[in-house]
C-alpha cells in the first residue's frame, strides 16, 4: 500500500460485492488511474462464509457504520435496503467527510434530497452509477456528457426481471404466474417479487435519472406506478397481432417547466429498440432537440455487470474526478413539479371481461363515443354463442381506440362500469406507436 493508493472499505459482500472485489483483483493488472483502488476493510453478517475472493489482508467489521467511520477514502454500500443498517452507514461516512459509493436505488429513492444534501455540506463525494440499470453508464451520461445539453424525455426498461417475464410470457405462450416462478428459480427475481413486478424498482430509477435529466429535486413519489401482474397471455398474443411487444417502461418527460413521471406496461412497436430488448437485459433512451435521441442498451443487473458501474464510480473518485450527485448544486435544482395533465396520450389496448347479454356491444361504443373516443379495433375473443346454447356469464371484448387521452379513456371506463357492461375491472395497456 502507499500513501497515494485510494483505500475503499466495502460493506455487502453478496452477488454485487463480491464482483466488485473480482474485478479489483483484476485491475491490479489492467489499471483505470495513477491511483490503486486497494480494498482496506469489509463488512457482512456472517464472518465465516466462503465468498469466493481472497480477502486474507482486509480488515473485518461486523458492523458497517464502524467501517463507514474507520479509516479509508471511500464507503462502498452494498447492502441494499431503503433504511436501517445502509442508511446508517452511509450517513456515518458522508458526517466523517468520507466519498461513498452506492448501488442502492431504493435508498436514494428514499432519502437522496437528504443524503445530497448531507454530501454538500460535507463536501463528500456520493456516486451511485449502479443504482440505475445496472452495467449500464445511464446516470453519467445524463449527468456528464448531456450536462448543458436539454432533455426533453428518458424513458426505457429498467427492470430485468419485468422484461426476462414478459419475454418469457410471450415466446412460451406461458401464464405470468409460472414465469415469475421461473425467474424466481434462475435467482433473476426475489423471494417477494414485490418491488420489482409491482413497478416500484423501476420507478425509483425513473426518478433519479429524470432528477438529474431535469434538473429537478428528486421526488420518487411523484411517479405515477403501475406493475406486469395483469398482463395475461392474450394480451401479449394480441400485442402480437397489432404489430406490438409489451415492455414495462420507465417514461419521464419534460412540459412546459413541470416534469411527468410513468411507470406502466406499454405496447411499442415490434422492430423497434426497446421492442427487440428481451431478457434480462436493461434499454435506456434519451432525448432532446439538440441529439435526437440517444440509446443505451445492456446488462441492467447481475453481479458483475453491476460491479463495473461500481469500480467505474471508484476509478472517477481515484482520478480525482467528484461529479455533483445530482448534477448541479442542490440549491440550484428546482422544486420538482409534476405535469397536470400527467398521463398518456394515444392509443390504447382495452380487454374487457363483459357480461354475455344483448346490446353490450352497443353500450360499450356509446360510451367511447360519449368521450370522443373512435375505435379502431373492436374484437369479440370469445366464440360466438348460437341462440340454442345457454348464456355465458362472461365474453372477452377488446378494444383498440384512436388517439385519445388517458382521462377521457378512464371517464368512458367508468361509464362502462356503471352500467353494469364490465364484469370484472377493465384491463388497459398504453400504446406507443411512434418508440
Ligand atoms: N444484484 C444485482 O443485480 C443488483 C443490480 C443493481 C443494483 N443492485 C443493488 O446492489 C445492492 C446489493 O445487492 P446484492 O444483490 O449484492 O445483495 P445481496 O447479494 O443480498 O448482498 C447483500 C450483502 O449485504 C450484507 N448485509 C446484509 N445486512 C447486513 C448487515 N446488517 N450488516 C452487514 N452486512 C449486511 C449481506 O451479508 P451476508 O452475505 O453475510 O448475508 C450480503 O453480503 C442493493 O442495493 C441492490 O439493490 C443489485
Amino acid at each position: 500500500m502507499s500513501a497515494n493508493d485510494l483505500t475503499i472499505g466495502i460493506a455487502g459482500l453478496g452477488t454485487v460485492g463480491t464482483g466488485v472485489i473480482r474485478i479489483l483483483q483484476a485491475e491490479r493488472t489492467y489499471g483505470g488511474s495513477d491511483r490503486t483502488v486497494v480494498l482496506k476493510g469489509v463488512s457482512a453478517r456472517d464472518r465465516s462464509r466462503d465468498r469466493g475472493v481472497a480477502l486474507d489482508d482486509v480488515a473485518w467489521f461486523d458492523d458497517p457504520v464502524a467501517l463507514a467511520r474507520s479509516d479509508v477514502d471511500v464507503f462502498v454500500e452494498l447492502i441494499g435496503g431503503e433504511g436501517g443498517v445502509a442508511l446508517e452507514a452511509v450517513e456515518a461516512a458522508l458526517d466523517a467527510g468520507k466519498a461513498v459509493v452506492t448501488a442502492n436505488k431504493a435508498l436514494l429513492a428514499a432519502h437522496g434530497m437528504a443524503l445530497v444534501e448531507k454530501a454538500e455540506a460535507a463536501n463528500a463525494p456520493l456516486l451511485y452509477e449502479a443504482a440505475v440499470a445496472g452495467g449500464i453508464p445511464a446516470i453519467r451520461t445524463v449527468r456528464d456528457y448531456l450536462a448543458g445539453v436539454p432533455i426533453a424525455s428518458v424513458l426505457g426498461i429498467m427492470n430485468g426481471t419485468c422484461n426476462y417475464i414478459l419475454s418469457e410470457m410471450e415466446m412460451g405462450g406461458y401464464t405470468f404466474e409460472a414465469c415469475l416462478a421461473e425467474a424466481q428459480r434462475l435467482g433473476y427475481a426475489e423471494a417477494d417479487p414485490t418491488f420489482d413486478v409491482d413497478g416500484f424498482d423501476t420507478a425509483h430509477k425513473l426518478a433519479i435519472l429524470s432528477s438529474i435529466a431535469f434538473t429537478t429535486r428528486l421526488d420518487a413519489s411523484a411517479v405515477q406506478v403501475e406493475g406486469i401482474r395483469g398482463i395475461e397471455p392474450e394480451d401479449l398474443a394480441a400485442a402480437e397481432e397489432l404489430g406490438y411487444r409489451i415492455k414495462l417502461l420507465g417514461i419521464a418527460t419534460f412540459v412546459d417547466g413541470s416534469v411527468d413521471q410513468r411507470v406502466h406496461p406499454t405496447m411499442v412497436p415490434r422492430g423497434s429498440a426497446l421492442a427487440e430488448t428481451m431478457g434480462v437485459t436493461n434499454a435506456v433512451s434519451i432525448r432532446g432537440p439538440a441529439f435526437g435521441e440517444l440509446a443505451l442498451a445492456g446488462p441492467g443487473a447481475g453481479g458483475d455487470a453491476t460491479a463495473t458501474a461500481v469500480v467505474s464510480d471508484l476509478t472517477d473518485l481515484a482520478r480525482g474526478l467528484a461529479p455533483r450527485p445530482l448534477g448541479r448544486p442542490a440549491g440550484m435544482l428546482t422544486p420538482f413539479r409534476k405535469a397536470e395533465a400527467s398521463g398518456h396520450y394515444g392509443a390504447f389496448y382495452v380487454r374487457l371481461p363483459i357480461a354475455d347479454r344483448a346490446g353490450m356491444f352497443a353500450a360499450l361504443a356509446a360510451a367511447m363515443a360519449s368521450e370522443g373516443i373512435s375505435l379502431e379495433q373492436i374484437v369479440q375473443k370469445t366464440p360466438h354463442r348460437p341462440e340454442h346454447m345457454p348464456e355465458r356469464a362472461e365474453q372477452t371484448v377488446i378494444l383498440v381506440t384512436y388517439p385519445t387521452t388517458e382521462a377521457a379513456l378512464k371517464r368512458a371506463l367508468s361509464r362502462i362500469q356503471a352500467d353494469e357492461v364490465v364484469v370484472r375491472e377493465p384491463h388497459v395497456i398504453r400504446i406507443a406507436a411512434s418508440l
